[in-house]
């Protein structure tokens, strides 16, 4: 390949863009150094992770600060070439003919005119020839469209593709040389510190400042909730049982599910000690977790097809792990 302008104006403006993007990811600065290198060396990548890892996020987040648009686009069996590229809208084709005019942009067009971030979603899910027309306007940095001419992308155009690993479709499913054509970088789930920070920072249940206003929980109680919405979503990933578990949404969603729950309720605390057969404030608060929980999580949790059980059982065995014989573990004597 011929070298191309990265659109990029020199290094110190890189090291701007971290620095205003770090104030806006938790955590997350290796993965964020790598991904502005590769995108600053004028570069596609493709980021393999589990859903919910930070990966739109990220470049998001690059793409705003850079000032140049996000095209999404989501690899299905439906992205055809032609969804890809655009074509001519037909009802004023049939008034008009064909006209440069009339011609809708599809995401790639579009990312290549501007100059944006293309972010493909399950890019291997994508039919073989919507890889290959992909492959080609990445190598040549154009494309030819029927009837339109030739795109060609401005310098800061690039391709970012994006593929969970615990895909069924695979990521065998893609030959070696469409690998060969990417630089790639694993993301996996961050540490408990970080995700409670990330759920805190989206419900506005924070630690330190005052919780949102329009929460009818306290302070208090929204940090125990906080730190108890993360460990049993992350319990749900490590389950012997689990093929694959809940992103940090579930954690977010399970959050803000309990906060609504223990108020209509009436539960203003999370009690005490170990959850025992006794209808206590703990475990009231524990059993209004349990039922947040298989809200928030059953349907984000995949059961491993040869394990005869189901999410909700999963749920129910993390619930007490986490409130009845963890706690007891943790007790002295
Ligand atoms: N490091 C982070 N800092 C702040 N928020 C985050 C971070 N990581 C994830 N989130 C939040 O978690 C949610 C999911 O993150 P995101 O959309 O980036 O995941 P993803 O890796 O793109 O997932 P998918 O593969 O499902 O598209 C978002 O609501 C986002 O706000
Ligand atoms: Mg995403």
């Amino acid at each position: 390949m011929s070298t191309q302008s990265t659109g990029i104006r020199d290094t110190g403006y890189v090291t701007r863009v971290r620095a205003h993007i770090r104030e806006r990811v938790v955590g997350r600065e290796h993965e964020l150094d790598l991904v502005l290198a590769a995108v600053a060396a004028g570069r596609d990548i493709l980021l393999e992770g589990p859903p919910g890892t930070s990966k739109s996020t990220l470049l998001r987040a690059i793409a705003e600060e850079w000032g140049i648009p996000f095209v999404l686009v989501e690899g299905n069996a439906d992205l055809t070439p032609s969804k890809l590229i655009g074509g001519h809208d037909p009802a004023r084709v049939l008034r008009e003919g064909y006209r440069d005019e009339n011609f809708v942009d599809g995401p790639l067009v579009r990312a290549m005119r501007e100059g944006g971030f293309l972010y493909i979603e399950e890019f291997n899910r994508a039919p073989d020839d919507t890889i290959n027309t992909l492959l080609t306007a990445m190598a040549e940095r154009e494309v030819t469209v029927p009837r339109v001419g030739t795109v060609t992308a401005l310098p800061t155009f690039r391709v970012i593709a994006t593929m969970n690993p615990y895909d069924n479709v695979g990521t065998t499913r893609l030959s070696s040389s469409v690998h060969d054509r990417f630089n790639r970088l694993v993301v996996d789930y961050q540490d408990a510190a970080s995700e409670r920070e990330i759920v805190a920072l989206r419900t506005g249940f924070s630690p330190d400042a005052d919780v949102d206003a329009g929460s009818s929980i306290s302070a208090d109680l929204a940090a125990v909730l906080v730190t108890d919405a993360v460990a049993l979503t992350r319990a749900t990933r490590d389950h012997e049982n689990t093929r694959q578990g809940s992103s940090v949404r579930g954690a977010i969603d399970l959050a803000l599910v309990a906060a609504q729950l223990l108020a209509l309720r009436g539960i203003t605390s999370p009690g005490d000690g170990r959850v025992t057969a006794e209808d206590t404030p703990r475990r009231r608060y524990a059993e209004s977790m349990r039922d947040a929980a298989l809200v928030a999580l059953s349907g984000r949790i995949h059961v491993d097809e040869a394990a005869a059980t189901t999410p909700e059982r999963v749920i129910h065995q993390i619930w007490e792990d986490h409130f009845i014989l963890l706690p007891a573990a943790a007790e002295p004597g």
